[in-house]
């Protein structure tokens, strides 16, 4: 057998930062995200009796795979299958977008693997799986806007979507940098949790906020959304600021970026600003507004990409 699927990324707009159990990557907060059109991952898997380890060719380069083959391991447990498999993943992300992110990865790898392993998992079961290879992946099985449930434990911390809304989201992304991340955003959030003095007060906020945003997006109440989406974004990057040691992903353009969204609800334009673990920050506003958001970044013209909402994770092709 071989099977492929095809999962779009997602963007925060109430964020994830920090895990209680990094083995079962249970979030101290709920998150909530927008899965995005236009970037997204295929993923084919083939598991094979005459394998004699896992293979992984990410856009045509071999790869190590011991994280592959660890989430492989998952699969195979629940499966009860005793053979490697053959992974190929292309990412149709613009890789300057610094968008390419573990989230399209994890969600195709998921539904690819477990289908192909002969498992048929339910949308809950198959984010709960995702969510042990990236936290943010258990929310791109879903397309639109979806809630990452905190939970108690592992059978109880998956994503499930919210209802669609009214509003016409749309994010503007910025690329200010597209070169490799500086730290991994993996031991950077283990090192918030480790040493931040602002991390219980991140998480307190956080998890109201996520309540507060189901809220806003069923009223369709977008300056509230926005609100929440700028907050919960600035408020991780505070207490990232805050651990020691002190770091931070703002570079001089990103900060020009957030004086400019600033500046753009000032004269009225519906626009607020989010950020990942990167320097890049995308700009939350509405389909009528998009045009005006672009031409209040002129020196950032040759860096715009603009996203709507996208589709949940699906199987492209089974092939015996
Ligand atoms: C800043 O899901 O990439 O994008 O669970 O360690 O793989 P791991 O982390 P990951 O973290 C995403 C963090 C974020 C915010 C978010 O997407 O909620």
């Amino acid at each position: 057998m071989t099977t492929t699927a095809r999962a779009h990324t997602n963007i925060a707009l109430i964020k994830y930062w920090g895990k209680r159990n990094a083995n079962l990557i249970l979030p101290y907060t709920s998150s909530v995200s927008l899965t995005l059109d236009d970037f997204y991952t295929d993923t084919t898997v083939a598991f094979d009796s005459d394998l004699t380890a896992d293979t992984f060719v990410l856009d045509g380069n071999p790869q190590p795979a011991p994280k592959v083959s660890a989430f492989l391991d998952l699969v195979r447990a629940q499966a009860k299958l005793n053979q490697f498999a053959r992974v190929t993943s292309v990412n149709h992300v613009p890789t300057a977008a610094g968008l390419a992110s573990s989230a399209s990865a994890y969600a195709a790898l998921a539904l690819a693997a477990s289908r192909d392993a002969g498992l048929s998992l339910s949308s809950l079961e198959l984010s709960r799986l995702a969510r042990r290879g990236s936290g943010s992946a258990s929310r791109s099985i879903f397309g639109g806007l979806a809630i990452w449930h905190r939970g108690e434990d592992d059978l109880t911390s998956f994503a499930e979507a919210l209802p669609e809304t009214r509003l016409p989201l749309r994010m503007v992304v910025v690329m200010v940098d597209a070169g490799p991340k500086p730290v991994s955003s993996r031991q950077l959030m283990a090192n918030t949790v480790a040493t931040s003095p602002y991390f219980s007060a991140w998480v307190e906020n956080n998890e109201q906020a996520a309540g507060e945003m189901v809220n806003a997006l069923a009223t369709a109440d977008f300056t509230r959304v926005g609100e929440l989406t700028e907050q919960s974004s600035a408020r991780m990057h505070a207490a990232i600021f805050a651990s020691a040691p002190a770091f931070t992903y703002f570079q001089p353009a990103t900060l020009q970026v957030w004086h400019a969204v600033q500046t753009m609800r000032a004269q009225g334009i519906p626009a607020y600003a989010t950020m990942d673990a990167g320097p890049n920050v995308k700009i939350l506003t509405l389909a009528p507004a998009v045009e005006a958001v672009k031409a209040a970044l002129p020196e950032f013209q040759d860096r715009l990409l603009v996203a709507g909402p996208g589709p949940a994770t699906k199987v492209l092709e089974e092939a015996r």
